[in-house]
């Protein structure tokens, strides 16, 4: 009997196993924030391949919200439209369809990977000026953001509501709130980039208001059916930034305001972050929040060998767990994985003579 390849009730979602794709920008969306085929091709290659769970990318409820101006939005009824067939493609290979909502905040504007040049993109080359907490960029050659005020504050929880009533009309069975890697609501939860005097900076309490506004935001546009993830950088490993301890107190609030399950990752706040890298390395994140808050989580990073998800799920440090880059290697990882684990495992029937 394998944890890995046993279903998991959300709500009224029942993942069919506890294998997911994480969110991976794919910098190749149309013209302002659209998906293209490349996203229904992606995203259905996972969904074919067997994850249960496949997120897309970073999806910005806000144009400025993009990370790269050929990042995914869902600011408007064109993105739903956009979005449909793929959720639609992926809902029919047997997987949940899921979306993960973003605003970059200081990281916003910037040049996809591959391009020549790093760092922000110019007005003059479709970039713009990135909002985040306050007005210090991210980092040298990133562009200098203009500090939300209250007025602004209040658009961005308000743009994350509409985007998550918009992922529910497009077909998205699950949303994902992007609180981690340095993007908006990151920039406020840390004391290394929250530096603000109102009454979104100072304590802790302060600076998770923001996340916990958009969390309960988002719970009551989606309604009580639709399960909500969200994505924190449990520590920011860096000596006086976001720590573990102030994770599983901001799990506990979130759990309260509906969220179903914190994803563990780390990091990307700041620059003198210091990770220690190595297979799983961010598992003990979600297993002292599961076990310290007690609200489900998933484990992400460095996962790759089945009889590690496997262990993982099994031995109770997480109930989900996501894979990037093995599922970008090869989008069959979880046949493979089910081969390894002794599980009868049926992929599409156009493939059954494979079996
Ligand atoms: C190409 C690429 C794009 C990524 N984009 C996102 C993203 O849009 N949102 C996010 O939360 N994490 C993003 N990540 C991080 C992954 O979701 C994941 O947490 C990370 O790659 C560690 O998992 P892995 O070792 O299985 O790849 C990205 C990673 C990669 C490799």
């Amino acid at each position: 009997m394998s944890s890995l390849f046993t279903p998991l009730a959300l709500r009224a979602v029942t993942l069919p196993n506890r294998i997911a794709m994480a969110p991976m920008c794919q910098y190749s969306a149309g013209p302002d924030g659209l998906p293209t085929d490349w996203h229904l091709i992606h995203l259905g290659s996972r969904a074919v391949g067997g994850a249960g769970l496949v997120l897309t990318e970073a999806t910005a409820v806000l144009p400025e919200g993009r990370i790269s101006p050929q990042d995914t939005g869902l600011w408007s009824g064109a993105h739903v439209d956009a979005w449909r067939p793929v959720t639609a493609f992926v809902a029919a290979h047997g997987a949940v369809p899921a979306v993960q909502l973003a605003h970059a905040g200081f990281k916003a504007s910037t040049y996809r990977p591959w391009a020549p040049e790093r760092g922000g993109v110019p007005d003059a080359e479709g970039g713009w000026t990135p909002v985040a907490p306050g007005s210090e960029p991210f980092t040298a050659g990133y562009r200098t953001p203009t500090s939300l005020d209250e007025a602004g504050i209040a658009g961005v929880v308000e743009a994350f509501a509409a985007g998550a009533e918009r992922a529910v009309d497009a077909g998205f069975a699950a949303v994902e709130i992007h609180a981690a890697h340095g993007y908006l609501l990151n920039e406020f939860l840390s004391p290394l980039t929250n530096h603000r005097t109102d009454g979104y900076g100072g304590d802790r309490a302060a600076r998770m208001r923001l996340t916990l506004e958009v969390a309960r935001a988002v719970r009551a546009a989606v309604g009580e059916d639709v399960p909500v993830l969200t994505r924190i950088s449990a520590t920011d490993w860096v000596e006086g930034g976001w720590t573990i301890d102030d994770s599983v107190v901001l799990a506990g609030e979130l759990a309260g305001v509906g969220v179903d399950l914190v994803d563990a990752s780390s990091g990307g706040v700041s620059v003198d972050q210091r990770v220690p890298l190595g297979p799983g390395y961010q598992v003990p994140l979600a297993a002292q929040i599961r076990r310290d808050a007690g609200v489900p989580t998933g484990a992400v990073g460095l996962i790759v060998e089945p009889e590690h998800a496997e262990q993982i799920v099994a031995g109770g440090e997480a109930d989900l767990v996501l894979l990037g880059r093995e599922l970008l290697r090869d989008p069959y990882w979880p046949r493979r994985a089910a081969a390894k684990l002794g599980v009868a495992y049926s992929g599409p029937a156009q493939y059954a003579r494979a079996a």
